[in-house]
């Protein structure tokens, strides 16, 4: 078994540039033990200098960047508020406390994200809820459909009835594939390289990378349970693989900034064609690591053999 020292080095399988095929999958015991070496404090994070730094920005600057960060910030609060349905839905034990623990990162996030809007962006609105509805106004119709739709129906699906398996199926395949593998991640990383190119907002960077790392993790419980159940069932794993049909276009609307071509945009300099590349290429690792492919009788979702008792 690794030590918690190297499984602090593992990143999700979508997050390795080694195909993805080469490690075995952390389960919920070991993501679970990686959470107790990866602590980190929200409220701790010093905006100091993001300050100076959003008080130079030109008012375009700030726009898109509100833009930018606002389908995280506002994610952040979807994620964490339509999670219950999955805590209520565990197999054993130790499935029960990683969930447990991915609740309370998702909080963590939200407040960290509300943290910055409140104390540097300077977001109008007395509390939490007041800031997250002025943030709303930017969202667009994919962002309503993924986040508050597709992802409320899954969420309440499984508070319903937290033995159903399907519904399991497609709630990971929204939340942990779609929405934190797809979208959060690609967000989070086009982000924070931009930050870091220009030396911009450090309280910010180092918060995101925090939130980036929890993230890899969730993701890394996903993976495994896919691979456990639709990489193990046929009828499961033309469910997400339907799932996966339906909302990737809809996940890729949510990056397109309002007015934007959305076959050719760009975001804080990067092209549409690198973003929506990056996104694809990590799904697609974890699609192998899970043994599905995205589309029925592809050859590259074929899992190997050594990995398929992880
Ligand atoms: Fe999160
Ligand atoms: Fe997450």
């Amino acid at each position: 078994m690794a030590s918690l020292e190297e499984l602090a080095q593992q990143p999700d399988p979508g997050g390795r540039d080694d195909g993805g095929g080469s490690q075995r999958l952390m389960d919920p015991e070991k993501l679970y033990d990686l959470w107790e070496n990866q602590h980190w404090r929200s409220q701790e994070i010093d905006f100091s200098q993001d300050k100076d730094d959003w008080s130079r920005f030109t008012e375009d600057q700030k726009d898109h960047l509100i833009w930018v960060l606002g389908s995280n910030y506002i994610g952040e609060e979807r994620v964490s508020t339509q999670f219950a349905g999955l805590l209520t839905a565990y197999a054993d034990h130790q499935e029960e406390a990683f969930l447990a623990t991915q609740q309370v990162d998702e909080s963590r996030h939200m407040v960290f994200f509300d943290r910055f809007y409140n104390e540097v962006i300077g977001m109008e609105g007395d509390d939490t809820a007041a800031r997250i509805a002025n943030a709303r106004e930017v969202m667009n119709d994919s962002f309503v459909k993924l986040f508050d739709e597709e992802l409320g129906e899954a969420n309440r699906r499984l508070l319903d009835n937290p033995s159903d398996m399907e519904a399991k199926v497609d709630f990971v395949t929204v939340y942990h594939m779609v929405i934190e593998g797809t979208l959060a991640l690609t967000a989070q990383k086009f982000s924070v390289d931009y930050l870091e190119e220009h030396e911009l907002m450090p309280g910010f960077v180092e918060g995101f990378e925090n939130v980036g790392r929890d993230e890899h993790r969730h993701v890394a419980y996903g993976t495994w349970f896919l691979q456990q159940t639709a990489g193990q069932d046929e009828s499961l794993a033309s469910r997400m693989q339907n799932k996966l049909q339906e909302l990737l276009p809809v996940a890729q609307g949510v990056l397109v900034p309002t007015g934007q071509d959305p076959e050719d945009f760009e975001i804080l300099g990067y092209s549409s064609q690198e973003i929506n590349e990056f996104a694809f290429s990590s799904l697609s690792r974890r699609l192998k690591a899970i043994g599905v492919p995205l589309q029925p009788g592809e050859n590259g979702g074929e899992r190997d053999a050594d990995e398929a008792d992880s």
